[in-house]
């Protein structure tokens, strides 16, 4: 007992010494004006009941203020991050009513602000982005965040295109509505624009086609309308197009084939017609394409699929697509998600898909497919539920020696030609198709959690999101 605390004397020791020794910038001062700006700025969020000169006499010293951070510009201290939100124990945490004071414009060398979950009731206490003033910080701000602020409304200030600064704008899950600003496209740094889960109306506009350093662009869940634009084919360096969730109408533009270095395409849940486009094909680092629930139509043959040799996650459920099964699909190595259910396809369903290393899911249901499923007994217990391919009138399964947990749910066997055995019930349907929905994250991120959407999405993806903050913070 003795000994523990002498270690932890000397412990106390070595952190004074080597606290001392990292005493020259500690004693360096930080401008009183710095100071009561931050100050005033945090009251404003936190209320006014915070008072950081009790609290933190020094701000940028060793009891730093959580959220806060300092760097040293000629010899005198300054705030470089502001974080407002619940993240630690002892974070910013706004306040009932919680205001934009005009001293956060002030702090002119930040270079991170984030509100996280601060302005959360749009009813008693809607609170706007303030629409001037950000300009004041254009020298020096390069990441500048807003997320789960149901509170936060009107619009995108137009003035957020004078950050030329910024490397990251991230504006997700608050309640902004109205256009988004065209002036954004000319921010020439940008690396990552998330606008997701916001009420935002009108066109994607053309400028955005200019955003040549974009790695992620994430416009989903909003109102967002009219025809893509071709300018999009001008974001050569995107990793990650996420449009899903909105009104956007139109073919699918031939431009998108110049992106060479997408991986994820997600764009479920739109009004997209007009068929697939060929130069689809040359998008040779998919990973990801999501088109399900769009009414795209055409035939699903007009692509050479196998060219998309790095495709994952396939899923085209519920396009409207006609043409029989298309053999190249069995050529994708990598696939684990394979969703080509409610359309108009037919044919015979090549027994190669058994051979694919990873498969893990695969819906064919609600098309016309005919003939017999050529899978083993092992493959339906593999696959369990996440074979569908109920719903197709001329489809059955050979029944020999298949126990009846080893059979695929709602096809015939095909020795009772037109009895239908086994047929789904309507709530059994629904959740196959939903289950589907589901497991395509599940299947694609290797995540066994039943995330749903979006979020299912975005969660995994938060890994990915601080490596690129790390990117963004090394190159300064
Ligand atoms: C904060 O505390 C200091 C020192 O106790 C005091 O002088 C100052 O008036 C207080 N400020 C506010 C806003 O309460
Ligand atoms: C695409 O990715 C490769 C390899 O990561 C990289 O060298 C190249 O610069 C990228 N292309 C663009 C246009 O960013
Ligand atoms: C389904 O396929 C069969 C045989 O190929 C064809 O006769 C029939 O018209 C198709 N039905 C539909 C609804 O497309």
């Amino acid at each position: 007992m003795k000994n523990l605390s002498w270690l932890i004397i000397l412990g106390v020791c070595l952190a004074a010494a080597w606290h001392g020794e990292a005493g020259d910038t500690d004693e360096a001062p930080m401008a009183e004006t710095e100071r009561q700006s931050l100050y005033s700025a945090i009251q404003g969020f936190v209320g006014s009941w915070w008072n950081g000169s009790d609290l933190y006499p020094d701000p940028c010293g060793w009891t730093p203020i959580q959220g806060v951070s300092c760097d040293l510009f000629d010899g005198v201290w300054y705030v470089t991050t502001l974080n407002v939100g619940p993240v630690h124990e002892n974070s910013l945490v706004c306040s009932a009513n919680p205001v934009f004071t005009p001293h956060v414009f002030k702090l002119t060398h930040l270079k991170s602000l984030s509100f996280f979950g601060c302005f959360v009731s749009p009813r008693q206490n809607p609170v706007m982005v303030p629409p001037e003033s950000w300009g004041n910080l254009a020298d020096s701000l390069e990441s500048l965040e807003f997320r789960s602020n149901p509170g936060l409304v009107g619009q995108i200030p137009s003035c957020f295109g004078q950050l030329v600064n910024l490397q990251s704008l991230v504006i997700l899950e608050n309640g902004l509505s109205g256009n988004v600003p065209p002036n954004i496209g000319s921010l020439p740094n940008l690396k990552r624009l998330v606008l997701g889960g916001n009420s935002l109306t009108g066109w994607i506009p053309d400028s955005f086609g200019g955003l040549s350093k974009l790695l992620i662009l994430d416009l989903s869940s909003n109102s967002l309308s009219g025809p893509l634009t071709s300018a999009l084919g001008g974001l050569t360096s995107l990793l990650k197009l996420d449009l899903s969730n909105n009104l956007l109408e139109g073919k699918l533009p031939m431009e998108l084939g110049k992106l060479k270095n997408l991986t994820l395409l997600d764009m479920r849940n739109n009004k997209l017609s007009g068929g697939l486009t060929r130069s689809l094909e040359s998008m040779c680092s998919l990973q990801e394409l999501i088109l399900a629930n769009n009414p795209i139509g055409g035939d699903l043959r007009i692509l050479e699929w196998e060219k998309l040799q790095g495709l994952v996650a396939l899923d085209l459920s519920q396009t409207g697509l006609t043409g029989d099964f298309p053999k190249s699909i069995s050529k994708l190595k990598n696939l684990r998600f394979l969703g080509l259910s409610n359309n108009h396809l037919g044919g015979h369903i090549s027994p190669e898909l058994a051979t694919l290393p990873s498969i893990n899911a695969l819906y064919l249901n609600g098309n016309n497919f005919t003939g017999e499923l050529e899978f083993s007994k092992w493959f339906y217990g593999k696959m369990e539920r996440r074979f569908g391919a109920w719903d197709n009138p001329g489809l059955c399964y050979r029944t020999e020696s298949l126990s009846t947990r080893h059979k695929p749910f709602g096809v015939k066997p095909c020795q009772e030609q037109g009895i239908v055995v086994d047929k789904p019930t309507s709530e059994a349907k629904l959740g196959g198709s939903r289950v589907g929905q589901n497991v395509h994250f599940m299947a694609s991120l290797g995540c066994s959690r039943h995330g749903g959407g979006y979020y299912g999405f975005w969660g995994p993806f938060l890994l990915e999101v601080a490596m690129l903050l790390l990117i963004v913070v090394k190159s300064c």
